[in-house]
């Protein structure tokens, strides 16, 4: 990619330069020196500390930050107002997740900030970068929580009661925090003061490795959704237990494990059982109770309702077979997203403009901006990751491509920020 500096007012080795900077500020938190990788989990201390670093990146840019009523973080570069331009993603991470995931779109948006600011421009309406929080679910299991909340797509008082491993609700988080649980839900005057919503982001995979491109631009995002199976059979003695006497609720996990990878695989979809908690947990002891989790995501929604339907099937003759119940229950669930092409067009545009053609490409990943795509006109930015890799410390990119990432998001902020903004309706 030849970016073209002629309106960026800072160049790549500037932008870098702050890049480094306010990459070091963050960096450190949340990380686990054993793995690399980070638990950064929404309403913890680790995630106050991000919050902290958040408020000041804005306070020192003279931005002013602000908390609303589901405890999503904004920083407003002019008046907050119906119809501004927002940028930002989420600084939260799944366990033991990669550096760039969320805070990616959140660092590069303050840069991208300082890059207009350098270049004079004077922006016609006010821009905020947002930091939505638990937009991974890894703390209380619903995906995209501070979006879905604001947009009114998730019941408050569901939220509310959401527990964590440890039991603690979502609303007792909140209260810890500071926050006042009451006001959590839809948030209409919030939304309205999104015109437009950018959000950049590291790729998760490997399209723009194969078409050499340090940046892209999102098309669509697969449907996804995650379900709750919970095998109960009967705690006994690992030594003394017959095995024909067992109702062991391991066995039709395992089992179940597997027939979600061949029935996956027959419908072009994914299917991954990621977590676990086996209760009691003890080496020598036949579990009571496996809960585990399934994410399934396809090209299209009824492959992921096939896969779910043959899944459930496939775990409850398993079940059967070991004398083990099993209830299945839908946690969450994102329709198919494809973003607003109008507003795709002219990010293409503004690109061009600038000396930049980029692709455009579909992800499998759920996103906050998948979220607000059903109430406001949105698009995404991807950065090149050259591992591929994601949700994982192996996740990777290259600062030059950063920079390149955040080059872009200026040029499309500067067009959104001066050009016409035409409301469409949703
Ligand atoms: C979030 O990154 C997801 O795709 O689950
Ligand atoms: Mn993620
Ligand atoms: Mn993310």
């Amino acid at each position: 990619m030849s970016t073209d500096l002629r309106n960026a007012g800072l160049s790549h080795e500037d932008v870098r330069r702050i890049f480094d900077h306010s990459w070091s500020g963050i960096e450190p938190l949340g990380r686990d020196p054993r793995t690399g990788g980070y638990n950064r989990f929404a309403w913890t201390g680790v995630d106050l500390s991000l919050r902290e670093w958040f408020a000041a990146e804005g306070a020192k840019r003279g931005l002013s930050v602000e908390v609303d009523r589901n405890g999503n973080q904004w920083a407003w570069w002019g008046e907050p107002q119906p119809g501004s331009v927002v940028t930002g993603s989420h600084i939260d991470s799944v366990p033991g997740g990669g550096t760039f995931d969320g805070p990616l779109g959140i660092v590069s948006a303050f840069l991208a900030v300082d890059t207009l600011r350098a270049s004079g421009l004077v922006p016609v309406r006010s821009l905020a970068i947002v930091n939505f929080f638990e937009e991974e679910g890894a703390r209380f299991g619903l995906a995209c929580l501070g979006s879905r909340l604001m947009t009114g797509l998730t019941d408050a008082d569901k939220a509310r009661s959401l527990k964590d491993d440890s039991g603690t609700t979502l609303a007792e988080a909140l209260t810890s925090a500071g926050m006042d649980a009451r006001f959590v839900g839809a948030d209409p005057a919030a939304l309205e003061r999104i015109g437009v919503f950018v959000e950049l982001h590291i790729e998760q995979g490997r399209q723009l490795v194969l078409s050499n491109d340090p940046v892209g631009v999102a098309s669509s995002i697969w449907p996804h959704g995650r379900w709750h199976f919970c095998f109960s059979g009967e705690g006994n003695h690992a030594g003394t237990t017959m095995l024909e006497d067992r109702r062991d609720p391991m066995l039709p996990f395992a089992e179940t494990v597997g027939a979600a990878r061949r029935i996956a695989q027959a419908s072009g979809a994914v299917a991954t059982f990621g977590r676990v908690r086996v209760d009691p947990n003890g080496t020598n002891a036949i579990p009571t109770q496996v809960d585990t989790w399934l994410d399934a995501r396809a090209a299209d929604e009824d492959s992921v309702t096939d896969v779910i339907r043959a899944l459930e099937s496939a775990g409850a003759e398993a079940a059967a077979h070991h004398g083990v119940g099993l209830t299945v229950r839908q946690e969450s669930w994102t329709p198919v997203v494809d973003f607003d092409a109008s507003l795709r067009d002219r990010l293409l545009l503004s690109l061009d403009a600038d000396g930049t053609i980029v692709p455009v490409l579909p992800t499998a990943a759920g996103h906050d901006a998948g979220i607000l795509a059903s109430k406001v006109p949105t698009a995404m930015l991807f950065v090149r990751n050259p591992s591929g890799v994601s949700h994982s410390p192996h996740e990777y990119a290259e600062a030059s491509d950063c920079v390149d990432g955040v080059l872009a998001l200026t040029a499309v902020l500067r067009d959104l920020l001066t050009g016409p903004l035409e409301v469409v309706e949703k």
